[in-house]
C-alpha cells in the first residue's frame, strides 16, 4: 500500500519514482476537491515535467481527469462519431471547413473546442465573429444536431463539467512553467477528447516555429503518447504530424479566417488549407468506416450546405456580413526577390498584437483584427508590392504588429523548394 498524502506523492515523483494507481486517483481527486492545494499540485506538475511519467501512469492520470467530471455518450446515434483535434497553429482554421465536410460525408462530428490564448487563435473565437453564433449549447441539443442528417456537426464550448481537473490544472500549469511535458499535454488533451464521447479521433500534431513543439522528435513523442491513450481508452486514434513553420493559408485572425474557410467550402481558397482539410477528412471518414471521397463532397457543394445549416443551428447567420476592423494598413516589399521565409510565430504575434488573440484568459478579442498575407514562401515579389494588410480597431497596436511582421519575413535572392505539409502519420 503506497502512502496517500500530497507530500509523499510529490517526493516520490521528485526522486524519480513511479506513482501507484491509488496515488494518482487520490491526488487528482483531491486537487479537484480542494484537498490538495494549488502549490502542492504545482510542485507535483514540476516533478512530472522533470521526471516524466510511464505509459501506465499517464493512462491512469488521464482516466482520473476524465473521472473528475461528466463523460458524454453518443452511442445510439444513427451515424458514427469522429472528431479532429489540432495542437494549435497560426492561421489554423481547418476545423471550420473540415467539420461540415466530414458531416456531409455521413459522420457525426462532435467538436468541443477552446478559445485561444497567446499567438494561436481559438476555433470558438473565429466562429463567434459570425453574427448571432453561440458557442454554449446543452448536451441534449448537441445530440439533436449530431443526429440531424442535414447538419451532423457541432462546434461548441466544453461545459464546466468536462474534465474539470484538467481545467484547474491547465490554469496552474500556465502560470508555473509546467506546460511543456509530454505526459501532461497528452493527458490534458486526451482526457477532454475521451470525455467528449467520440468513437474515433484524428490528431493534427503541429511541428515548427508556430507550434507548441518545435522539433519533429518532440511532436512524434507527443503524437505517440496520445495515440496510445486513445487506443487504450477504446477510441480509434490516428495522429498526423504537419508542418507549422509558416502560417496556414493567407489569413490569421478571427473573421478573416472565417471568410477564408467559406472560400474553401465554395471550392476555392488557398491550396495548403484545401490540402490539409482533405487529408484530415480522408483519415476521419476512414476511421468512421465510410467509403466516400471527401474531395467530391467538397466540390459538389454538399459541404457548404452542411456549413450553412451548422451555423444556423447555433444561432448564426451564414449570410450576414462579417465584422471588419476599423483600420487597415498595407505593408509593402522593400526590394525585389523571392519570399524565402514567413515565420508562423511572428505572424501569430502580429495578429495577437492587433487584437485577434488574448493575453489573459477571459479578455475580449477583436473579431475583425488580424493579418492578411498577400505572398507566401516561394513567391516572387517586386519592391512596393503589398506583402501584408494588417487589420485592427486599435491604431496604437499597429507599430508592434509591423515590428513582428518585419522580423517574420525574409526576401532573398535564392529559390526555395516547396516543403511538404504532411510530415508523418502515427497509428492504425
Ligand atoms: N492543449 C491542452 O488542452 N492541454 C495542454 O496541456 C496543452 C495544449
Amino acid at each position: 500500500m503506497t502512502a496517500l498524502d500530497a507530500i509523499s506523492i510529490i517526493t516520490t515523483k521528485r526522486d524519480g519514482g513511479e506513482l501507484s494507481d491509488e496515488q494518482i486517483d487520490w491526488v487528482v481527486h483531491g486537487f479537484t476537491n480542494g484537498v490538495v492545494a494549488d502549490e502542492q499540485m504545482s510542485a507535483l506538475a514540476m516533478a512530472v515535467v522533470l521526471r516524466g511519467m510511464t505509459r501506465r501512469e499517464t493512462a491512469r492520470w488521464t482516466a482520473a481527469m476524465i473521472a473528475s467530471g461528466q463523460r458524454l455518450d453518443f452511442t445510439g446515434l444513427p451515424r458514427p462519431t469522429v472528431d479532429k483535434h489540432s495542437t494549435g497553429g497560426v492561421g489554423d482554421k481547418i476545423t471550420l471547413p473540415l467539420s461540415p465536410l466530414v458531416a456531409a460525408c455521413g459522420a457525426a462530428v462532435p467538436q468541443l473546442s477552446g478559445r485561444g490564448l497567446g499567438h494561436t487563435g481559438g476555433t470558438l473565437d473565429k466562429l463567434e465573429s459570425i453574427p448571432g453564433w453561440q458557442a454554449d449549447i446543452s448536451a441534449s441539443r448537441m445530440r439533436e444536431i449530431l443526429a440531424d442528417p442535414a447538419i451532423g456537426a457541432v462546434v461548441c464550448a466544453a461545459g464546466a463539467d468536462l474534465a474539470p481537473a484538467d481545467k484547474r490544472l491547465y490554469a496552474l500549469r500556465d502560470v508555473t512553467g509546467t506546460v511543456e511535458s509530454v505526459p501532461l499535454i497528452a493527458s490534458s488533451i486526451m482526457s477532454k477528447k475521451i470525455a467528449e464521447g467520440t468513437s474515433a479521433l484524428v490528431l493534427d500534431v503541429k511541428v515548427g516555429s508556430g507550434a507548441f513543439l518545435k522539433t519533429e522528435d518532440g511532436a512524434r513523442e507527443l503524437a505517440t503518447a496520445m495515440v496510445e491513450l486513445g487506443t487504450d481508452a477504446g477510441v480509434r486514434t490516428v495522429a498526423l504530424l504537419t508542418a507549422m513553420d509558416t502560417p496556414l493559408g493567407r489569413t490569421a485572425g478571427n473573421a478573416l479566417e472565417v471568410a477564408e474557410s467559406v472560400e474553401v467550402l465554395a471550392g476555392g481558397g488557398p491550396s495548403d488549407v484545401v490540402e490539409l482539410t482533405l487529408t484530415l477528412a480522408r483519415e476521419m471518414v476512414a476511421l468512421a468506416g465510410l467509403d466516400i471521397d471527401p474531395a467530391e463532397v467538397l466540390a459538389d457543394g454538399r459541404a457548404m450546405d452542411h456549413w450553412r445549416s451548422m451555423i444556423r443551428a447555433q444561432g448564426g447567420d451564414p449570410d450576414a456580413a462579417l465584422p471588419r476592423a476599423r483600420h487597415t494598413e498595407i505593408v509593402r516589399a522593400e526590394r525585389d526577390g523571392t519570399m524565402t521565409r514567413l515565420d508562423a510565430m511572428g505572424v501569430g504575434i502580429a495578429a495577437w498584437r492587433l487584437g485577434a488573440g488574448r493575453a489573459r484568459q477571459g479578455s475580449v478579442v477583436q473579431a475583425g483584427a488580424g493579418v492578411e498575407m498577400h505572398a507566401k514562401p516561394g513567391d516572387s515579389v517586386i519592391a512596393g508590392q503589398p506583402l501584408f494588410t494588417v487589420h485592427t480597431d486599435t491604431t496604437e497596436a499597429i507599430p508592434g504588429a509591423l515590428a513582428a511582421l518585419g522580423d517574420a519575413v525574409t526576401i532573398g535572392a535564392e529559390k526555395v523548394a516547396a516543403t511538404p505539409l504532411l510530415l508523418d502519420r502515427i497509428g492504425i
